[in-house]
């Protein structure tokens, strides 16, 4: 069983690719799931057919469906929001992290995943293809099942809400599930991202940007694709084929330095004549996407984020983020977690058991990420 989720930003493709990537599995006989997270829900045109919150056969093997998150939300969210504030209430809620609170908006895209996980795990499909909403809010996305289980969790901790029993197991419930998705997310043997751009400057910046945060959220990529290249022209004459000659090669220049500052697969898709709509057409995309590949095949996992090393009495701890030049760092130590936050993506790492006695001496950053010295005692 394989997750694929399709991100990038607004318009880059990422809607096509993934219905290509779907038509092209189910051509092969596996049985394959292609749902929309994104409220904009443009999948049915991507197939030229109707669909509903309930996967419909689209073709033989391929079946697609719209997560209707706000058709969620109004059924679940009325009865959390109450059991949350109750639980605010109970537990003196400004003691806690208001970040934490900030991605509660966030929660209809949450109810979307959850209902992605839910198909993950009726074991009807062989692979289930996600055509995820913009960058932005995946990233939110992806962030909310930790932040909100982070939450719950302390919550729970506290021994504020004795009468409030039914939440407290509502709140049990809800952050079992959420440290549910958040495994099926960062399991990098089922799950992969498929980040999908525009070859345009300035791209690659924006594109480590991403790869970091999602690194920072534990989440796999695969690879990326790069759609709606300006075709080549070789054998035409003409200002209309100067003109595609000049954007081509403007576009491969900028491909050529994503290829040399990510060690991940960057795919390429031209820009068609025509929207590619409907079974044949979304194949013919998937052909010059995989060429003769499986689209499932998984890319062997990268470092590990977090890795430690003896050294004489110090640990040297690295942490993998493919970091910008112009990455905005911040590194801080609340009680036996790392706070590391970069370009405004925060993650707490729990410092392995051996190193909770040892103090940060001094960090490094370079392509491969952070580099910690940390040294015996404890700061106090
Ligand atoms: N390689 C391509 N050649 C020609 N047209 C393409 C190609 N890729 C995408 N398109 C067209 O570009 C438009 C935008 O693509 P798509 O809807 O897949 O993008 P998206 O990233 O899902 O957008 P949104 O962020 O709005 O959801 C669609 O009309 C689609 O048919
Ligand atoms: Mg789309």
């Amino acid at each position: 069983m394989r997750v694929l989720l399709f991100t990038g930003k607004g318009g880059v493709g990422k809607t096509t690719l993934a219905a290509a990537t779907a038509a092209r599995v189910a051509a092969a006989g596996r049985r394959v799931l292609v749902v929309s997270t994104d409220p904009a829900h443009s999948l049915a045109d991507a197939f030229g057919v109707r669909l509903g919150a309930d996967p419909s056969e689209v073709d033989t093997a391929l079946h697609a469906a719209h997560v209707d998150a706000r058709g969620l939300v109004d059924r679940y969210w009325p009865t959390l929001r109450t059991h949350l504030r109750g639980l605010a209430a109970g537990a003196g809620l400004d003691a806690l992290d208001a970040e934490e609170l900030t991605v509660l908006p966030g929660v209809d895209e949450l109810l979307a995943l959850t209902e992605v996980a839910r198909f993950a795990e009726s074991g009807t499909w062989d692979a289930l293809v996600v055509d995820c909403g913009p960058t932005a809010e995946t990233l939110r996305l992806l962030a909310l099942p930790e932040a909100v289980a982070g939450y719950l969790d302390r919550v729970r901790g506290t021994r504020l809400i004795p009468d409030l029993r039914a939440t407290a197991a509502a709140v049990s419930t809800l952050a079992d599930h959420l440290s549910g998705l958040r495994a099926l997310l960062t399991d990098a043997g089922t799950t992969g991202v498929r980040l999908v751009l525009t070859p345009e400057r300035l791209v690659v910046a924006e594109t480590r940007r991403t790869l970091s945060a999602l690194a920072l959220r534990g989440v796999h990529v695969d690879a990326l694709i790069a759609n709606r290249l300006v075709p080549r022209a070789r054998r035409w004459q003409g200002p209309a084929a100067a003109w595609l000659r000049t954007r081509r090669s403007e576009q491969d220049a900028v491909l050529s330095e994503l290829d040399s500052s990510t060690a991940l697969p960057v795919h390429r898709v031209e820009h068609r004549a025509h929207e590619p709509v409907g079974a044949v057409a979304l194949r013919a995309v998937a052909q010059e996407l995989y060429g003769d590949t499986d689209p499932l095949a998984a890319r062997a996992p990268g470092a590990p984020l977090l890795s430690v090393t003896a050294d004489g009495a110090d640990y040297l701890l690295a942490i993998a983020l493919p970091l910008g030049a112009g990455s905005d760092l911040d590194l801080a130590r609340v009680g036996d977690d790392l706070v590391v936050t970069v370009d405004g993506v925060r993650r707490l790492i729990a410092l392995p058991l051996v190193l909770r006695r040892y103090t940060v001496t001094d960090a490094e950053a370079d392509d491969a990420g952070l580099h910690l010295r940390l040294a015996p005692g404890r700061e106090d």
